[in-house]
């Protein structure tokens, strides 16, 4: 089984990029499962309901979000009557939507997972290690899945070591930039800190750069606007799992500049 995983996609050029690079590489690498991060695939912030229907319509299984998960107020109208979407599973209760789905694909039961990382966060989050643990203590699943997504390169790293052997795949988001670290890890964990971000490659993390040159040159506090134009980055990762020994066999990453 082959799944691909798309890093979040940032506005209007990670859309594109997105719809642009998916199809083809769906076919050429026969992929099964298709998961991407949506936190900031509508202006940058949050998803509303017309992308959420677009990525389901390109094939999209799972979309997971993040921080952003509420900053289009529109996606409270159908997370909690949606099977594709979860926001971190670690958020407070009160929140809405869930933060696991489970699914079958032939003879497996696939779980997919998001938690967000407290270092450099919001205080509000609840403790994602824990709260993994008590998740896995409930389920049954042959294939556990785990988008982290977190800022601090030493908690996502923590994180894969405390989960490995027990999640299949731990993938890191959230920083927008693809780290080179790729491998499969003593325990049979695929691990990559940083699927890193698709959109526009000269932004700052997607943003227009003259806004945060000026946010760290004058203290400007100028809206975020996103970097429409210019070149694009498509970073992805490709996992293969062993429907057999149901362990991952392979981890792939790509960095598509165009
Ligand atoms: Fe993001
Ligand atoms: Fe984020």
């Amino acid at each position: 089984m082959k799944i691909l995983i798309v890093g979040d996609v940032y506005s209007k050029l990670g859309r594109a990029s997105f719809e642009r690079n998916v199809k083809q590489i769906k076919e050429k690498e026969k992929i099964d499962i298709i998961i991407v991060n949506g936190e900031n695939t509508s202006h940058g912030r949050g998803l509303n309901e017309k992308h959420y229907r677009w990525y389901l319509n390109q094939g999209v299984s799972i979309i997971t979000l993040g921080n952003h998960a509420f900053e289009n107020k529109s996606i409270i109208d159908f997370i909690n009557d949606t099977d594709n979407v979860i926001r971190p599973y670690n958020f407070p209760n009160k929140f809405p939507g869930k933060g696991f789905i489970t699914f079958r694909w032939n003879n497996l039961k696939i779980t997919v997972m998001q938690m967000i990382g407290k270092v450099f966060m919001n205080d509000e989050y609840l403790c994602p290690f824990e709260k993994t643990l008590d998740l896995l203590n409930k389920l049954d699943s042959d294939i556990y899945i785990c988008d982290f997504h977190a800022e601090a390169t030493s908690e996502k790293i923590a994180y894969a070591h405390c989960f490995d052997g027990k999640i299949h795949v731990i993938y890191g988001t959230h920083t927008h930039v693809q780290t080179n670290d790729a491998r499969i890890m003593e325990n049979g964990t695929a691990y990559i800190t940083d699927v890193g971000m698709t959109g526009a490659l000269d932004g700052v993390i997607g943003v227009k750069k003259e806004i945060i040159i000026n946010r760290f040159l004058y203290g400007m506090q100028e809206r975020f606007t996103p970097q429409n134009e210019g070149k694009t980055q498509f970073n992805a990762i490709i996992l293969e799992i062993n429907e057999i020994s149901k362990k991952a066999a392979n981890i792939d990453i790509i960095n598509l500049i165009e």
